[in-house]
């Protein structure tokens, strides 16, 4: 059988992993600044995760949410604690696009409305709903158009304003929007976006599928705006590697038990996952490495010549090249050995390295950067 091809892969077969590297076949050293789309928090093959999920899995890898699962229930305390939503409810589920499929519904059951707001360049996923709410139109479907979601300017509340009605479920946005190029939200626009949802009874979405975790130096980027959403969407770094996803509900929605259902979400491989990472994060203080991290990765790359802009928090970093950037990348990973990641923007090069990046990986990074920066040969034509 022949494999359907996901997307364009690069030419490299990694075989192994550990922190913040990867292993090709024939023994070649890779520094991993992409982790998978954003996936690898604290870092490859984590000792204590490795452990964890080989404990679980000899004593029962699965059974299905119609048990007793007291493994779920330390993973919504820790992530309560950790994320500082302790009175919020969480389900789980296996991927972002399901996480906010569910969210979606769930605003609508809550309001008993029907159309969303969403932003230009937002990016939230590729099943009914989340492609529909996904700015791009090329991966939507004719059965998945529909006319419930209205698109509006990113951080522009005006905009937003205009279009609230007794109609609009929820608005959803991205903590920090990833795919479209690493795009941060004002913190006035969110707390704007707060205040609208709340005079007109409408759910005020988090996505952060991509943003949460650590990544930008908070638990979740929001709270650098102080504000308190009510659904929340996680999924990529919460297990590491292992599909696991969740919705963080407010206490004041309440769903009937059966609202939302799965077969595999919150299964105890997936659980044990959820925890490692979460208690890795905790005792290696990864949240405040990606900060401290990520100012002495932004402070450098502020001194570069050559590239046009940087945007984003902590270990999520945007910045844009003069020119297509896919030569560049390929450069960097055949002659540096350095894995970055690309985005909608041909031009867009994103940098999401694990949360337990260090100094010495920092400096392989900027120097295998610098010199396909400085090889003037490159930028011609
Ligand atoms: C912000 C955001 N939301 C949702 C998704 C969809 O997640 P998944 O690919 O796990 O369905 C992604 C994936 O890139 C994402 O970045």
């Amino acid at each position: 059988m022949k494999l359907f091809d996901v997307y364009p892969r690069y030419d490299l077969e990694p075989v192994s992993g550990l922190g913040s590297w990867i292993w090709d076949q024939s023994g070649g050293r890779y520094l991993d600044f992409y982790g998978g789309h954003a996936v690898i928090s604290i870092g490859h093959s984590h000792p204590h995760y490795v452990d964890r999920i080989t404990t679980q899995l000899r004593q029962l890898g699965f059974y299905s949410n119609s048990v007793q699962m007291p493994i779920q229930a330390e993973l919504a305390m820790k992530l309560g604690k950790l994320s500082a939503y302790p009175d919020y409810q969480l389900f789980l589920c296996n991927s972002g696009a399901e996480a906010i499929e569910n969210a979606l519904k769930l605003a609508s059951f809550h309001t008993k409305r029907e159309k969303i707001i969403v932003f230009e360049r937002a990016f939230h996923g590729r099943t009914s709903l989340a492609v529909t709410a996904t700015d791009g139109k090329k991966i939507v479907a004719p059965i998945n158009i529909n006319d419930r979601f209205i698109r509006l300017p990113f951080n522009d509340l005006e905009a937003v304003s205009q279009q609230l009605d007794a109609s609009v479920a929820a608005v959803l946005i991205e903590g920090i929007q990833g795919v479209g190029g690493i795009h941060v939200p004002t913190d006035d626009f969110l707390r704007g976006l707060k205040t609208l949802c709340k005079q007109n009874g409408s759910l005020f979405i988090l996505d952060e599928i991509q943003s949460g975790y650590g990544r930008s130096g908070k638990f979740f980027s929001h709270q650098f705006a102080n504000v308190t959403p009510d659904l929340i969407t996680i999924a990529k770094g919460m297990g590491n590697g292992f599909p696991i996803a969740g919705v963080l509900i407010q206490p004041d929605v309440k769903p009937w038990s059966g609202m939302l259902g799965t077969t595999f979400g919150g299964n105890h491989l997936a659980c044990a996952a959820g925890l490692a990472v979460l208690e890795v994060i905790e005792t290696e203080k990864l949240i405040e490495n990606a900060k401290v991290m990520g100012e002495k990765l932004w402070g450098q790359l502020a001194l570069l010549e050559g590239l046009e802009v940087v945007r984003g928090r902590g270990l999520m970093v945007g910045l844009d090249l003069p020119v297509d950037s896919k030569s560049f990348r390929n450069k960097l990973l055949i002659d540096q050995k350095v894995f970055v990641g690309s985005a909608s923007n041909p031009n867009t090069i994103r940098l999401l390295p694990s949360l337990a990046l260090n100094d010495d990986e920092l400096l392989f990074f900027l120097s295998a950067f610098k010199s396909i920066l400085q090889d003037e040969s490159f930028f011609i034509g």
